[in-house]
């Protein structure tokens, strides 16, 4: 008899994203499903140099404990990178986790008593479900289109959830859409949150890979009362195996989210923290930023035009403006996941995230997340048209 588990773990399931990684055997195979960052572009020599002065006796207290809010000095440098992008910080504001995926984790268990309704993008990051789903929240969804996350139809979602009590958004290249909400939606969710007395999660992995147009202000720069927890992380400037990232919130909620965060882990790694002190230290971080976005912005082109050109008419992209994802929406009544497994996989050589688990709500079956960072440019081509093909084949007679 296996034991009887809490309750919470009924909403524990295997991601669908982890479920890909059975494909992973196929030696013809180009994935466009992961989220992962490309790995030639980590700054092995520059990490190398530093992990190797810190593993030396004289600098033991990297190998020590330390404070569970994170190195002070490295909350400082976060907190300076934050001002710099126009958000108010000081190195008290600023709490180190382990990636931005404990962030979730911890605001999660911050907020959510069971049954709480919590309001998400329609579709959202699958990994905030994941956070989310063990505390058995209810989701009420808002509709997002090319300028993000809609506030007129978020404003109509208030009203029929009067007791929600956090919206949870990833503003800039949106995962899974890709899309970026406009500077005046994000001054009217400010208006709506302080509205209907919500706490904002701005989860913003993505925000400093920007491959073109304007900076748009964050939600936690344009907060008026203390309600919005920013959420950071150096998983896409510098390494995610490093696991740290940041968040961002007012003395009230920040504290409380480093009691959380003592409990769950103690703190992150000092190693690591040191590293990436010393990393923001000496050398230009912006610099080798500059460098991965002029990588992912051709490799995005590279996969626009190749959509453009081998996907049949009827098979939509977004044109994200930074970001890692594209989304793929496909003829109305085409099952994307089905079409995986029985055509993409076995024929194509082809993987993708089917859209279906980013949906909280009513879920729609033929949309599909694509990844361009962690792919060469000859195998998006070769991949897209391989897809295009088939789907030529398959889709002709759903759009007629
Ligand atoms: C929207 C979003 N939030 C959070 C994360 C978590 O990233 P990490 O825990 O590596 O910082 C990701 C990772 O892909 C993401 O896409």
């Amino acid at each position: 008899m296996p034991p009887t588990f809490a309750s919470r773990m009924d909403r524990v399931r295997p991601s669908a994203i982890r479920e890909l990684l059975i494909y992973g055997a196929d030696p013809e195979l180009i994935a466009f499903g992961g989220g992962y960052p490309d790995q030639s572009l980590f700054p092995i020599d520059e990490l190398r140099g530093i992990y190797d002065e810190l593993l030396r006796a004289e600098h033991a207290d990297a190998l020590q404990y330390t404070t569970s809010d994170g190195l002070p000095e490295l909350r400082a440098a976060i907190a300076e990178r934050l001002r710099a992008d126009g958000t108010p910080a000081t190195a008290d504001d600023v709490l180190v986790v382990h990636g931005g995926q404990q962030g979730l984790d911890l605001v999660a268990k911050l907020m959510i008593d069971p049954g709480d309704t919590i309001v998400v993008e329609d579709p959202t990051f699958l990994g905030a479900l994941v956070a989310f789903n063990p505390f058995q929240p209810r989701y009420a969804t808002v509709r997002i289109d090319a300028d993000g996350l809609d506030t007129d139809d978020l404003a109509g979602v208030l009203r029929a959830h009067p007791g929600a009590s956090v919206l949870y958004t990833v503003p800039d290249f949106h995962n899974p859409t890709g899309v970026t909400l406009s500077l005046a939606r994000r001054r009217r969710l400010i208006e709506l949150a302080n509205e209907h007395d919500l706490l904002v999660v701005e989860d913003s992995p993505y925000r400093e890979l920007r491959f073109e147009g304007e900076h748009v202000p964050t939600l936690r720069s344009l907060d008026t009362e203390g309600r919005v927890v920013q959420i950071g992380t150096f998983s896409k400037i510098l390494a995610p195996g490093m696991r740290l990232g940041w968040m961002v919130a007012s003395p009230d909620v920040l504290a409380r989210l480093g009691l959380l965060k003592l409990a769950a882990d103690t703190q992150s790694s000092t190693l690591n923290m040191t590293a990436a002190l010393r990393f923001l230290q000496r050398h230009d971080i912006d610099a080798h930023i500059d460098r991965v976005r002029a990588v992912y912005r051709g490799k995005r082109d590279t996969m626009l035009a190749a959509m453009d050109e081998h996907f049949p008419p009827g098979v939509t992209h977004t044109s994200p403006d930074g970001g890692l994802f594209t989304w793929v929406t496909f003829p109305g009544g085409f099952d994307a996941a089905r079409f995986l497994r029985e055509v993409a996989v076995p024929d194509a050589h082809v993987t993708y995230v089917p859209g279906e688990p980013f949906f909280a709500g009513e879920s729609r079956s033929n949309h599909a997340r694509f990844n361009f960072s962690n792919v060469s440019k000859a195998d998006i081509v070769d991949g897209i048209r391989r897809l295009g093909e088939r789907l030529t084949e398959r889709t002709a007679p759903l759009v007629g």
